[in-house]
């Protein structure tokens, strides 16, 4: 770090905790150095890893004896679960019950052979979702998502359609539907036909061009990122799969240079060059997408998806990127929450340095494993 940055760190409280922190792991770093106390610290990671590894109730015991570990995530899942039941009742710009209660009605309508009556156990909540969205639309057209709400409609009427009167959770869902007023022009949203489509007209031998292309490039040029472009290529992000279609994710972009430099200092991994990033996005995921621990992984699943498509989009826009780890390591969880704002369940799940990649940048030739490495087929137990 530049004294120049410890000055500015300095002015404020967070600033100095955290070069305290840079200045302790620098220390550690210096005594863990000596050959010998290195050497103590491998042995005794190893031996704990050998006791407590070796089964699952030893596991548990270790973490009630240290919870510290998992102790954010734990809060974080049940923060999130919180907050999924209390927005329920919230205007919302984005009503991921809906989104996901909407997307189990597609996956009904296009299954082959589709039935005549699906969603009974949901639909009565889907139309409570939809009914408080419309609510919520009438109040204030602009506080919530236009092409959300026309797709739940859209779907709604597909659904009510294809399934066969008599049934009364539907038909009173039904009824509900039709005594809804017009909201605006949709259509358009509900499930269609694929088709032959033919061949795609992008070339495996183009996508892989892509891919070789694309590296981790680490130090740029001192010029701004268009932010159209950033736009453009998390349009790109948007078009990945995310489990029940509910993009339970943030990208939180920064483009202000002390932001972006306060921001690149938290974690370990951009050491020696976060303080020429010109762009830095945060990738947030959000726990109160759901409403049980089962589904908690979901948010790094879908978000990382987002991620791959997002630089390579970035990089046919001819610009480079790197992602920048963020280890569940308390005193900086603690720190970026308070300098992003971020509620408790809201978890950062990597960083991403943007920019037009220097004249001068070299990127390692990071060699990827051979196939048979990480690939197999029809693989089972013993
Ligand atoms: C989850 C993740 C975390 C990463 N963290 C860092 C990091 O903290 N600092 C860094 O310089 N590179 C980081 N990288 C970049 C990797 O080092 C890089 O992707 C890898 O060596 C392969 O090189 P390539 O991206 O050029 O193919 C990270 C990549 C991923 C996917």
């Amino acid at each position: 770090m530049q004294a120049r940055d410890v000055a500015l760190l300095r002015q404020t409280n967070d600033g100095r905790c955290l070069v305290l922190l840079l200045r302790l792991k620098h220390l550690a770093k210096s005594i863990l150095a000596v050959g010998w106390v290195n050497k103590a610290v491998s042995r005794a990671r190893h031996a704990e890893a050998e006791v407590f590894g070796s089964n699952r109730v030893l596991g548990h015991v270790l973490h009630a004896l240290n919870p510290l570990p998992f102790n954010r995530e734990q809060a974080a899942v049940m923060r999130g679960a919180r907050n999924y039941h209390r927005n329920l009742r919230r205007d919302r710009r984005s009503h991921v019950q809906l989104r996901r209660n909407i997307h189990r009605l597609e996956k009904g309508l296009v299954m082959l052979p589709r039935r005549d009556v699906f969603a009974t156990d949901y639909i009565a909540e889907t139309m409570a979702g939809y009914v408080r969205a419309v609510a919520q639309f009438e109040r204030s057209a602009a506080s919530i998502d236009r092409d959300e709400l026309a797709w739940a409609h859209d779907v709604l009427d597909a659904y009510f359609r294809a399934c066969s009167p008599g049934h009364r959770v539907i038909d009173e869902a039904r009824e509900t539907f039709s005594g809804l007023p017009p909201l605006f022009p949709s259509g358009g949203k509900a499930p269609t036909r694929r088709g032959d489509r033919g061949a795609s007209t992008i070339t495996f031998d183009e996508l892989r061009e892509l891919s070789l292309q694309r590296r981790s490039v680490r130090h740029f040029e001192q010029r701004p990122v268009p932010r159209d472009l950033i736009d453009r290529a998390l349009g790109i992000a948007a078009q990945a799969p995310t489990a029940c279609n509910r993009m339970p994710y943030e990208f939180r972009i920064y483009d202000d240079p002390d932001l972006v430099r306060a921001v690149a200092q938290l974690p370990f991994g951009a050491a020696g060059f976060g303080h020429q990033i010109p762009t830095l996005a945060v990738v947030v995921g959000k726990l109160d997408s759901y409403f049980s621990a089962r589904d908690r992984h979901a948010i790094y699943i879908d978000a990382s998806l987002a991620a791959m498509s997002f630089l390579f989009a970035l990089e046919t826009l001819e610009l480079s990127s790197t992602i920048i780890n963020w280890p569940d390591f308390e005193p900086l969880e603690a720190r970026m929450q308070r300098l992003l704002g971020l509620d408790l369940s809201e978890r950062v799940v990597m960083l991403i340095a943007i920019g037009y990649s220097h004249p001068d940048a070299m990127v390692p030739y990071s060699q990827k494993k051979q196939l048979d490495s990480f690939r197999s087929y029809n693989k089972v137990g013993e």
